[in-house]
């Protein structure tokens, strides 16, 4: 398995490109199965999560065709609806797929996706809606079996608890529902948003969108569409961190700053003042880093997804600071690899509390998530001599060529493969 050699003390200048957004891309995918026209999608991420999902929509009768960096799908009028265990289990964002497939096939058969890392990850509020919407669904042999054969109808529904991917798969299955669907206590994340974007351009009536509460009216039909997907605030929040940490000036851009408010408001309080341009935010040296503690929550609030990233930065910090993460139950598996850096890091309950700062010696860590192995890659940014980093096939489910970006801002990592039996 490929592993990462990472030569620590290297600063970064320069700019940094981000990418379209993983976790819009993903959806965006889903949705296709929404209509039999072809729809193309630029911007999309070249990271293997986009690939499975592209894998999945194959096994689903789809064709898709790639052409400088856009991805062309055509669902077609098939029948298929099956999402097998062997890719599901690769990908739990996999589930995206069941509320299209009620909609437009009146049938879907997706194996159940595991836990991971970072917690159960349930997706019983899923489940529950698109029941709400009139589906049957049950369990057999470990997958979600759900049929609608009279088609979906609309309803009122309150989400019990904030979901980003439970607010697509409800949004996206009634779009093509019989009469009028109400969503409540909605995920608000940008990623939903621009969803509902492509959903509307490709025909379907979708009311208040970027709020809690999505009002759609069912329409008969979908039709095709060209939408290019929003950039990927995570990856752009990540490459901020990382200019925080190690950086003499880095411009990140092709990022849309306003996705990242929250982040960019601890990050005031901790010494580092981002400048924000249209576009693209410029980090400056940071000559003092105070320890400043975060709550990680949904959105507008501080994203969980850049909450290991962000516990690295604090390792460097002056002072003491809490690290909450209130969305996900088990994500704190960065943690151990940070001790192993020599860290001071000391969990209890749902929070991590940080002494900084400590001089990281560089040695041979694990990756064990997406977000924790960014949180490894910045960690050996500045370690003292060469840490490794196991696994980074967690790091290629999200971001693209992200040694490369690193490099070209003067970071020295090195890919390689240990050979077989290592
Ligand atoms: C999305 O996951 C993202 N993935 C995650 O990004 C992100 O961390 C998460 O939202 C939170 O922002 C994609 O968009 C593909 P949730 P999702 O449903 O939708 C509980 C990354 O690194 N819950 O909002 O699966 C759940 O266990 C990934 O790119 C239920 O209990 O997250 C969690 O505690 C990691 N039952 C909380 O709600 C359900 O049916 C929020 O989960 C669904 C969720």
């Amino acid at each position: 398995m490929e592993r990462f050699r990472i030569v620590g003390g290297r600063r970064l200048r320069g700019e940094v490109t981000i990418s379209g957004a993983k976790n819009a891309a993903l959806p965006c995918l889903a949705a296709t199965l929404l209509t039999r026209e072809p729809v193309t999608l630029s911007n999309l991420p070249r990271v293997r999560d986009i690939l499975t999902m592209e894998k999945v929509l194959v096994t689903l009768g789809a064709t898709c065709h790639h052409e400088n960096g856009s991805t062309s799908v055509l669902a077609g009028d098939v029948s298929a609806f099956h999402a097998p265990y062997e890719l599901v289990s690769t990908m739990r964002a996999s589930i995206l797929v069941l509320g299209p497939l009620l909609a437009s096939r009146r049938r879907a058969r997706v194996a159940l996706p595991g836990g991971c890392a970072i917690g159960a990850r349930p997706v019983d509020l899923h489940l529950a809606a698109l029941a709400r919407l009139g589906a049957r669904l049950f369990l057999e042999h470990g997958d979600i079996v759900a049929e609608a054969p009279y088609g979906l109808h609309g309803a009122d529904i309150t989400f019990p608890r904030i979901t980003v991917t439970g607010t697509e798969n409800l949004l996206m299955a009634a779009t093509l529902a019989r009469g009028v669907t109400v969503l409540r206590n909605c995920a608000r994340e940008p990623e939903v948003a621009d969803l509902a974007r492509m959903l509307v351009a490709m025909g379907a009536r979708i009311q208040g969108i970027g709020s809690d509460t999505l009002e759609i009216h069912g329409v008969e039909g979908l039709a095709g569409v060209h939408h290019r997907v929003i950039p990927d605030r995570i990856e752009a929040g990540t490459y901020v961190i990382a200019a925080a940490l190690a950086g003499d000036g880095v411009r990140v851009r092709a990022c849309e700053p306003a996705h990242l408010t929250a982040l960019l408001a601890t990050l005031g309080e901790a010494g580092v003042a981002v400048e924000v341009g249209e576009g693209f935010l410029y980090v400056p040296p940071v000559t003092c880093l105070a320890a400043t503690s975060v709550t990680t929550a949904e959105y507008p609030g501080f994203a969980t997804d850049l909450q290991a990233q962000y516990l690295t930065l604090m390792t460097q910090a002056q002072g003491r600071c809490r690290i909450r993460e209130a969305i996900f139950e088990n994500r704190f598996q960065h943690v151990l690899e940070l001790k192993r850096l020599g860290a001071r890091i000391e969990v209890e309950g749902d929070c991590a509390i940080v002494e900084g700062p400590v001089t990281l010696d560089g040695t041979v860590v694990m990756a064990s998530d997406l977000r924790a192995s960014a949180a490894l890659v910045l960690a050996g940014l500045v370690a003292r001599g060469e840490t490794i980093l196991q696994r980074i096939y967690h790091l290629d489910r999200g971001y693209e060529a992200m040694e490369a970006k690193l490099n070209a801002l003067g970071a020295e990592i090195h890919r390689f493969n240990p050979g077989p039996y290592r």
